[in-house]
């Protein structure tokens, strides 16, 4: 058990006894102390009567900092849909406005979200495509619920957020498992902080925190810029066409003993099943960091694809730098390459034999958004 366990394990306990939960606490002791969160404190003594001096500043309501132009007026091309968990606008919670969202909507729907956090499971219903979630930055917003594996009858359902729409896009905010992180041996412990199962899905700008699963990229076309990724065993996983571009990507696994040559992470675990598929994961100029010793990808399926380009990793990638998941027949189908990486990580000379060291034509096919068709729907998001 490391330190964050132990003070996790004790503050379930602390919570699950008291009824006026504070997920700030639990959130912001979640996140790595390298992030510096902006969560303003959830307002749980609201309602209650204080004891204290009046204040100078006479402060009548909670939402008197709340900025009245918040939400912009609806026009004929977008929606908008105002969340803040205090009250001061028209949802508590960003599912009540998904709610609200109209099925099969041609306009862009925009649901703002105000600093905080919220504590709730969401789905994005797949009638519901052209939502955006836009949060006040991924250190200040964020969704987080708890569920696992074993919680939600499977991994795949474990998602504190769960997006079955097409053409959805989130900017500025996090996703959370806030689940305890598995010991070794733990069954059903798996704790998915987002699930995106529609096309066409961009994310600016945004978090995701977990341990093991955290990112489930299901399928589809994906898009994942300035983002920040966190998570111990195959913390990407799913069988999406994503492109990753500048994000950081951060290993929590435990730390392992100097000279042990324990592997107790992975950053990905692509599952393409078949060579007719043309999912696969391509990393432009990301960095990996973090601790534990982890490989850059496992093949969860056969056919399992994915590459880095110009991608900074430290020491804790291990020298063979990817797994077969132990079937080596896999060896003739997957495709693991790396392309112009940097740091002590990037070392080839000790890789496993498929993996491949891309050259210049290999690698122009990975190198920007034309391998998930960017150019189709893309450009429209960047706004
Ligand atoms: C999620 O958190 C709640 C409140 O602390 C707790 O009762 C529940 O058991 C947790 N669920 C899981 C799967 O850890
Ligand atoms: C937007 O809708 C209004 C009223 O429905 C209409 O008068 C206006 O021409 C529309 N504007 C555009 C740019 O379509
Ligand atoms: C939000 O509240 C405003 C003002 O009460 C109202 O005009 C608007 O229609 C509401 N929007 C939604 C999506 O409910
Ligand atoms: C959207 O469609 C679903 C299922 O088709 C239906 O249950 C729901 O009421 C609809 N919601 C709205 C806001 O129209
Ligand atoms: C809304 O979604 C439909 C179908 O996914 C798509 O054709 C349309 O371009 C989208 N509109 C906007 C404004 O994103
Ligand atoms: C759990 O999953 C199994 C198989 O995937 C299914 O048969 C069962 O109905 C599910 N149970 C619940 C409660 O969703
Ligand atoms: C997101 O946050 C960044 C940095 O905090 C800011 O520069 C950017 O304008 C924000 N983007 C959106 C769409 O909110
Ligand atoms: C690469 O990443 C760094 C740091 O994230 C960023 O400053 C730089 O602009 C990126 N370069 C390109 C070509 O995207
Ligand atoms: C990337 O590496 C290849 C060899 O694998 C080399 O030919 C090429 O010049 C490098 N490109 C850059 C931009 O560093
Ligand atoms: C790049 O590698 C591919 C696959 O091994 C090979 O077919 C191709 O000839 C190579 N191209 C160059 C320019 O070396
Ligand atoms: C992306 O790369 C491909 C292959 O090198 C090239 O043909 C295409 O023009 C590039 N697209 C953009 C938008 O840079």
């Amino acid at each position: 058990m490391n330190l964050l366990s132990i003070v996790l394990a004790i503050l379930v306990a602390i919570l699950s006894s008291t009824f006026l939960i504070n997920p700030n606490t639990l959130l912001t002791t979640f996140l790595p102390p390298n992030i510096v969160t902006k969560f303003i404190p959830y307002n749980i003594d609201r309602g209650h009567r204080h004891r204290k001096r009046p204040d100078h500043r006479k402060k009548v309501s909670i939402c008197d900092d709340f900025p009245k132009d918040f939400a912009p007026p609806d026009t004929n091309t977008t929606s908008y849909f105002c969340v803040d968990r205090n009250g001061c606008c028209n949802f508590t919670s960003v599912q009540s406005a998904v709610d609200a969202v109209p099925n099969l909507s041609l306009k862009r729907n925009i649901v703002l979200i105000n600093s905080g956090i919220y504590y709730e499971k969401v789905t994005v219903p797949k009638t519901k495509p052209n939502i955006t979630f836009q949060g006040q930055g991924y250190t200040s917003t964020a969704i987080a619920w708890n569920d696992t594996a074993k919680s939600a009858n499977g991994t795949f359902y474990s998602g504190s957020v769960q997006v079955f729409a097409s053409n959805f896009m989130a900017k500025n905010i996090s996703f959370m498992n806030v689940a305890p992180i598995p010991s070794p041996g733990d069954v059903g412990a798996q704790a998915v902080a987002i699930r995106i199962s529609g096309d066409q899905s961009a994310f600016f700008g945004c978090g995701f925190f977990g341990a093991q699963d955290t990112l489930h990229d299901d399928r589809g076309r994906h898009y994942f810029k300035d983002c920040y990724i966190q998570g111990s065993i195959d913390f990407i996983f799913g069988n999406a066409r994503s492109f990753y571009e500048n994000c950081q990507l951060i290993s929590m696994a435990n730390p392992v003993a100097p000279g042990s040559k324990a592997i107790n992470g992975a950053v990905t675990a692509h599952g393409r099943a078949s060579k007719d598929e043309n999912s696969g994961f391509a990393f432009v100029n990301c960095t990996i960091g973090g601790t534990g010793r982890i490989w850059l990808g496992r093949a969860w399926r056969p056919f399992s694809r994915v590459v880095f380009l110009f991608a900074s990793m430290t020491d804790i990638i291990a020298p063979e730098g990817w797994n077969d998941f132990n079937d080596p027949t896999r060896d003739q189908t997957v495709f693991y390459g790396e392309y112009n990486c940097t740091g002590a990580g990037s070392d080839m000379t000790m890789r496993a034999p498929y993996v491949q060291r891309l050259n210049d034509t290999q690698a122009s096919l990975f190198l920007n958004t034309s391998f998930i068709d960017g150019d189709q729907w893309l450009q429209s998001y960047n706004n």
